[in-house]
């Protein structure tokens, strides 16, 4: 990726850049529980946005993405905001830095990824903390500290993108650290990392290929919901909140609202009881703990699809430890923890199983824990 970016930058605008890169996410635990103030426990994995980038000493930026073929250029006011969508997500990465006093002059980029699109693994997190992360060194000294260049990337799609995301996707891509989880809390901000090893075990997603698209997607929706359910309960956030106290005002909640509580409320002690046990080695509980989230997002949240209930119970079939649909849902991925001598069964059986009923084969992404948004240095 790395040679083909640079020879494209020296064809469009001669001599070099300083190349960048920022990850995808994946997470063990924890969905939907971003914008309700609860917990989530992500880690960054080895696909990755890698850009090559160079102030260009104009008011104006050039920007190719090698993927897609296409080129776009756009000055920095906000009436500036080009057509192209996918490059309003580096224009509003731009806005959101000036709108908090940084700078940002023109430069010139060439862009490409790895992180499957549509997949559930946040490539346009990836994409935003990339550019912000690089920004910030190029024109800023590094005056933002890092959480503040995930705000940077969650305003971006917010202000930007119509996706009234949380915080997970952009503040894992930027704060991932190799061999570890984060356990974030998104009310206070504060974050651990857990060293993650999996004794026996494999984390492996499996990715319908069905494409997910939060941008019109119901996802907006739910989050309305949650915010419906917090006024009424008189609650700033679901984090707040506990069944009694939902089953207290049940007259007052449209069932759907109340559906959609009761999933998030149950699904943010879910995550602690992960953390614990992970730390006791207990995968048994993790394993438990992770259908448990996919039962809530398929039958209470509902943001699963028919695809992803079956790659489910086909796990479920094969004895895996742990299965769920991750991330935003809609399609994209399972994300799956399983015992290293039922690997290769389940992998053949899900490809198989899958294959024969929906026509195309499902991509398999054995999961590395990785490091965040850095300068690419050549390992
Ligand atoms: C998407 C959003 C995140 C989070 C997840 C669901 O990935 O960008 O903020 O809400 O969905 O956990």
């Amino acid at each position: 990726m790395k040679k083909e970016i640079k020879e494209k930058f020296t064809e469009l605008y001669g001599g070099d850049g300083v190349l960048f890169v920022a990850p995808g996410r994946f997470n063990l635990i924890g969905e939907h529980t971003d914008y309700n103030g609860g917990f989530v426990f992500p880690g960054a994995i080895d696909k990755m946005i890698m850009a090559d980038i160079r102030p260009n000493g104009t008011d104006h930026v050039n920007v190719y993405s090698m993927d897609l073929g296409e080129k776009a250029s756009f000055g920095l006011n906000e009436e500036d905001a080009p057509k192209e969508q996918w490059a309003r997500y580096i224009f509003g990465v731009c806005r959101e830095i000036i709108k908090r006093g940084g700078r940002v002059n023109g430069f010139d980029a060439v862009f490409a990824g790895n992180v499957p699109l549509g997949a559930g693994l946040s490539s346009s997190a990836a994409l935003e903390s990339c550019f912000a992360n690089a920004l910030n060194e190029l024109f800023n000294d590094n005056k933002f500290p890092r959480m503040e260049l995930a705000k940077i990337g969650q305003s971006t799609e917010h202000n930007y993108c119509g996706v009234n995301c949380g915080i997970m996707d952009q503040f894992a891509s930027v704060h991932g650290k190799k061999d570890n989880l984060m356990r974030l809390d998104c009310r206070s901000g504060e974050f651990e990392y857990f060293p993650f090893k999996l004794d026996g075990y494999k984390l492996v997603l499996v990715d319908s290929r069905v494409k997910h698209e939060l941008v019109d997607s119901p996802y907006n929706k739910r989050r309305e919901s949650c915010e419906r359910v917090a006024k009424t309960l008189g609650v700033d956030t679901l984090r707040d909140a506990n069944m009694a106290m939902l089953e207290a005002e049940k007259d007052k909640i449209s069932p759907e609202d109340f559906r959609r509580a009761e999933y998030v409320i149950e699904e943010k002690d879910r995550v602690l009881e992960v953390c614990d046990a992970l730390e006791k080695g207990d995968l048994q509980t993790v394993g438990k703990c992770m259908y448990g989230t996919h039962e809530g997002l398929s039958k209470l949240y509902e943001v699963s699809c028919e695809e992803l209930d079956f790659l489910n119970e086909v796990a479920r079939d094969c004895g895996v430890t742990g299965s769920r649909i991750m991330g935003g849902g809609f399609g994209g991925c399972t994300v799956n923890l399983v015992k290293e001598d039922l690997y290769d069964h389940f992998i053949e059986t899900a490809v198989n199983k899958f294959a024969e009923r929906y026509g195309h084969e499902p991509k398999i992404y054995p999961v590395i824990v990785s490091d965040g948004a850095r300068r690419y240095e050549e390992q």
